[in-house]
């Protein structure tokens, strides 16, 4: 029996457009690619495809009728110039944190010093800390995860990038640490960073996210950051304080109502609040909303 791929298609963007799934078209598609072994943008060359095709496409369409994150039925997301596995237990890399990473590549590449130190606190899957080892040259990065679960991630998205970050003449050394506990471990990097980027746990504990697919799916560690969603930034704080170097970089993502420099909840207010840093700066993501704030240590 012949399944012509346009009307399936139509149909499966239909019933996820129904159950409110936000981008139902470009879902579908990709549904559709992954259940048949292509790239989404060869679609339009398979005219056809067949029952057992059909049979596993529609078992992926069941799970994204439920709301399961399309990233974790690919089991992939793509981030700035890497591929990371995800799944259960680890949070999906956010485009908007893609700004805050070339914010941070920017400043290591006119750095002279060799090896460039830098910390990822709060690594999840390794968006960040794998990005920067693999976009900058002879860059040692020290990634800090506190969830068993998504240190998993961590370590197989670290040897999937292994080596394209030795090409790099750069290293990734991955730590499962609790940000607020004792990091003794790393003494030897006191004073020596160059530069430290966080995207952290912001959300107040008390805000429900309205998407489905973060709250039922993605780790409620990844999302809560207590009663104002700022405890984690504070450690993130408290850590630049000790580890970073003079004239070192400092990025920590935030919610789009934390980037005041007056009240007492948003992020350059924090920063400002520390007396040790200079060039604080807001910044926006692509969707002209305050996103992460970058300063300079004195
Ligand atoms: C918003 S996710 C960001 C993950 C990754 N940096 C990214 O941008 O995709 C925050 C991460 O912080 C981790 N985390 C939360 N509290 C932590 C803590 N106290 N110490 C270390 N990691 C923590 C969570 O497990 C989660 O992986």
């Amino acid at each position: 029996m012949s399944n012509p791929t346009r009307t399936i298609l139509v149909d499966i963007e239909l019933r996820l457009k129904k159950v409110g799934v936000p981008s139902p078209r470009f879902d579908a598609e990709s549904l559709m690619a992954f259940s048949l072994g292509i790239e989404r943008k060869r679609l339009g060359l398979q005219q056809e495809i067949t029952s057992d095709q059909l049979r596993i496409l529609e078992s992926l369409v069941e799970k994204r009728l439920r709301r399961v994150p399309l990233q974790h039925i690919l089991g992939e997301q793509g981030f700035r110039r890497i591929v990371l596995n995800v799944g259960p237990g680890v949070f999906i890399p956010r485009p908007e944190t893609e700004l805050l990473v070339e914010s941070a590549i920017r400043y290591l590449n006119e750095l002279a010093s060799k090896p460039k130190i830098v910390f990822d606190l709060c690594a999840g899957s390794g968006a960040i800390a794998l990005s920067i080892a693999c976009e900058v040259q002879n860059c040692e990065v020290i990634a800090l995860e506190k969830s068993r679960e998504a240190f998993v991630y961590l370590e197989k998205n670290l040897q999937a990038n292994s080596e394209k970050i030795i090409e790099n003449n750069s290293s990734v050394k991955l730590v499962n640490a609790d940000i607020s506990s004792n990091l003794d471990i790393l003494n030897s990097y006191l004073t020596k960073v160059d530069a430290i980027v966080s995207n952290p746990p912001y959300i107040p504990d008390k805000m429900i996210p309205r998407e489905p697919e973060v709250k039922d799916f993605e780790p409620g560690m990844a999302l809560f950051g207590g009663p104002d969603g700022l405890n984690v930034v504070r450690e993130v704080l408290n850590i630049s304080d000790s580890f970073l170097k003079s004239r070192g970089f400092i990025g920590i993502e935030h919610a789009d109502v934390q980037g005041s420099s007056v009240e007492e909840t948003g992020v350059p207010y924090l920063i400002k609040q520390t007396n040790s840093y200079s060039k604080i700066e807001d910044r926006r993501d692509l969707n002209g909303v305050s996103r992460y704030t970058v300063a300079i240590k004195n």
